[in-house]
């Protein structure tokens, strides 16, 4: 085994693999243009409060999942973000954009990092596609955002994917709920683990997340926030639900979904697929009008976004068949040099060919024609154009249809002319 290996949780992805990408990553881009999001780049590290207070002190990523370090002994920490919205929002109130035009609509595609144990669909390094759409607080915006993720799954062929939705309400009905849920689990102080002791204290919704088994009886048994929203928070919820339902978008509504991070108000959502086991979440999101009050803005800035796992997304894909047409592109032409002394010609004609657009490949090691000619299967060239005595005396090359097997020697320029026709494959 080579004496190096890539870092636990993070993986290569080779060219067959980077095709994939590529594909998905155009469906997003024009998905992203159809309904008017611009993209935005933010740098892959923050200062690690960042983190801590928009997503929140409580929750398993800040908690226990963060790569984070001081680059100076008595410098401020940083951390690698393990998500966008925190640095999307923290950009957009750094350069406040909202103030040149109050609605901004971004996407992103980007590398994010948990310190998580990794498993099938589980990776250190990963990455999402997503969107925010900041400074509009209405129903039409969630629903807008969620439209936008479906029609890329759509897009992308997949099937079977299911949306399950919830309403968190609003700040008030959160504090109302909050106190429910801690009268609820106080009498339980004795079985609860040591993180949920704490969230009692901090954030008893997030035991509602706890992963241990021996809790799942009292969780279940747990009061249900939907019971605590007020008729505003229901009405924003109905209308979401209304909207979604005119576009055909299937949904489930489900009153236990959470979500991970604390940001979220009123609707939240996610997507999962059946295909991908333990680690079943696609996709997510949900409205997050208070991130920007917690990151030292003087008023809430509604705000809706949702993020997708891309790995996740290609796994799914792979699994429902849905790469087996999507090939590496070949080159058109290989330029196949029948006397090495001609190295020089072929180099130049190959470097015109390039120059004037057309997907070119040349040997640059110096073997044997034959193994030009096996090397110009295997990349599957449409062409082979040969560089030999002739042709140097004469300026006349030929060119051989690799498929029909038809040749035709002419100057390079015509050669060039027909290359360019729609039917060469150019
Ligand atoms: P999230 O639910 O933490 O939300 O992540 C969204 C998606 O990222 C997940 O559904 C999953 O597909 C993928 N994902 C998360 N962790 C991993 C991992 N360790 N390995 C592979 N894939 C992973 C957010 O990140 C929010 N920022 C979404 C959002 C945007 N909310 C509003 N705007």
């Amino acid at each position: 085994m080579p004496q190096y290996q890539a870092v636990k949780g993070a993986r290569d992805i080779f060219p067959e693999e980077a095709a994939r990408w590529k594909h998905v990553e155009g469906v997003v881009h024009a998905l992203a243009a159809l309904y008017g999001f611009n993209e935005i780049r933010t740098p892959v590290f923050e200062y690690t409060e960042l983190f801590q207070r928009g997503i929140g002190s409580t929750t398993d990523i800040v908690g226990k999942e963060m790569f984070s370090f001081q680059p100076d002994p008595n410098g401020r920490s940083i951390t690698l973000r393990p998500e966008m919205t925190a640095g999307v929002m923290r950009a957009a109130l750094q350069k406040n954009i909202l103030g040149t035009a109050p609605v901004q609509k971004l996407y992103y595609i980007s590398e994010l990092f948990r310190k998580e144990r990794p498993q099938a669909g589980r990776q250190r390094q990963f990455s999402q596609f997503g969107a925010e759409l900041l400074g509009v607080s209405s129903p039409a915006a969630v629903a807008e955002v969620i439209t936008f993720m479906m029609q890329v799954f759509d897009s992308l062929g997949l099937r079977g994917l299911r949306l399950r939705i919830n309403s968190l309400g609003g700040t008030h009905d959160r504090l109302r709920y909050r106190e429910a849920l801690q009268a609820y689990f106080s009498p339980y102080r004795q079985k609860l683990d040591t993180p949920s002791l704490e969230r009692l204290e901090k954030n008893p919704l997030r035991i509602l997340d706890s992963k241990n088994p021996d809790l799942q009886e009292i969780v279940s048994g747990a009061p249900k926030l939907y019971d605590y929203l007020d008729t505003e928070a229901l009405d924003d919820f109905d209308k979401v639900l209304f909207y979604l339902s005119e576009r055909g978008i299937a949904f489930d509504i489900d009153h236990r979904l959470v979500r991970g991070l604390d940001y979220y108000c009123y609707t939240a959502f996610e997507v999962t697929g059946t295909e991908l086991g333990a680690q079943d979440a696609v996709g997510g999101g949900g409205r997050y009008d208070g991130l920007a009050r917690e990151l030292g803005s003087s008023s809430d800035i509604p705000a809706a976004g949702f993020a997708v796992g891309m790995e996740r997304l290609l796994m799914t894909m792979e699994k429902q068949g849905l790469f087996t047409a999507l090939k590496l592109q070949a080159p058109l032409v290989y330029v196949v040099l029948q006397q090495q002394e001609y190295t020089d010609v072929a180099m130049q004609v190959t470097f015109r060919l390039r120059k004037s657009g057309i997907r070119t490949e040349a040997d640059l090691a110096g073997r044997s024609m034959k193994s030009q000619m096996r090397e110009a299967n295997r990349l599957r060239c449409s062409f082979a154009l040969f560089i030999g005595e002739n042709e140097v005396a004469t300026g006349q090359y030929t060119l051989k249809n690799l498929v029909t097997s038809e040749q035709s020697t002419l100057p390079l320029d015509r050669l060039i002319e027909i290359l360019h026709e729609p039917a060469s494959g150019e």
